[in-house]
């Protein structure tokens, strides 16, 4: 591939590994810049990206905002809650609103499965899932394939062990299609409960359990347990929980001190992972954190400087 021909950033399932490993490139790249004196390379001054989050959220919406400012973009951030969605407007309606304002950018997050694709249909600037209720967080997915990549330089071969709340992982989802995509070996693991028969379908193993699975591997990637996502009982308890499913320091000392530990954030602190292990030195959580500036910023050129022309659908 000679460049960048698409015009939306919706899902992992639409990057071809030419695609991934571009992005990757360009985001490291970034990542150096980053560490120099000046961070800032302003290719993308005088436009518009706006920030539309309708779920909580600090990494990925402040790293958005961030990395456009550092490309030089002016930021708006929409506050749902004062806008006039309160007062009835659909989302089509609010989206056609904002066409007329003239962004260049928008990055939504929505808890809604399909609505960046649904918006992508008719929208006449560049749209970015920044995470959509159970489907995909392809963004996420970018950044911690750039941190295994900084961490292993390759990707064939890598054993990597995604525990947790599968059934409600976008995350899951996204970095499973990535790290397939690149060759890596995916397991899925936790309760039962939780990591549905459908995943392997993603070309994954399911194993149980979690000690079992978490064997071998190169990376423990741990999610978060989405206790706003969850409408049944899943597993008895957070303690429960703990003890069978998340990595105890004593575990990690036991056997897998060879691993290193990924977690795509917020963390539960003793219930996903240790308290300690968040910042142990084969943690690779807050590089995670890093790295989602440096992909973002290189989606955020990528898409506006290199994306094909917008058509103008129905507006
Ligand atoms: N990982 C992630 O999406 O974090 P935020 O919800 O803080 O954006």
């Amino acid at each position: 591939m000679g460049g960048w021909c698409k015009t939306h950033l919706l899902s992992m399932r639409f990057l071809t590994r030419e695609d991934i490993v571009y992005l990757l490139d360009k985001a490291d790249e970034f990542r150096e810049l980053l560490e120099a004196s000046p961070r800032y390379r302003e290719s993308l001054k005088g436009l518009v990206l706006v920030n539309f989050f309708f779920e909580p959220s600090t990494r990925t919406r402040v790293s958005f905002e961030i990395a456009g400012k550092l490309l030089g973009m002016q930021v708006v951030n929409v506050d749902v809650e004062v806008s006039s969605l309160r007062k009835g407007e659909s989302l089509r309606d609010t989206i056609r609103t904002l066409a007329r304002l003239k962004p260049d950018v928008l990055v939504i997050r929505h808890s809604q499965s399909g609505v960046p694709e649904y918006l992508a249909r008719f929208s006449p600037f560049h749209i970015v899932n920044a995470g959509d209720g159970t489907h995909e967080h392809p963004t996420q997915a970018l950044l911690d394939l750039l941190a295994i990549r900084r961490t292993f330089h390759h990707f064939e071969g890598l054993r990597v062990a995604i525990v947790g709340d599968v059934l409600h992982s976008r995350v899951a989802r996204s970095l499973s299609i990535g790290l397939k995509s690149l060759g890596s070996e995916v397991i899925f693991s936790g309760p039962p409960t939780l990591v549905p028969p459908q995943v392997e379908a993603l070309g994954a193993r399911r194993v149980f359990p979690v000690e079992e699975a978490i064997t071998g591997a190169q990376v423990i990637y741990l999610l978060r347990i989405q206790r706003e996502r969850q409408e049944a009982g899943y597993f008895p308890s957070l303690r429960e929980y703990a003890t069978f499913f998340g990595l105890k320091e004593s575990l990690w000392e036991k056997a897998f001190q060879n691993a290193f530990i990924m977690h795509p954030g917020p963390v539960n602190r003793g219930v996903e992972m240790g308290y300690g292990l968040v910042e142990h030195e084969r943690s690779l959580v807050e590089e995670q954190v890093t790295c989602g500036l440096a992909v973002r910023m290189a989606v955020l050129e990528t898409l506006v400087r290199e994306g094909e022309r917008i058509p103008c659908g129905e507006f």
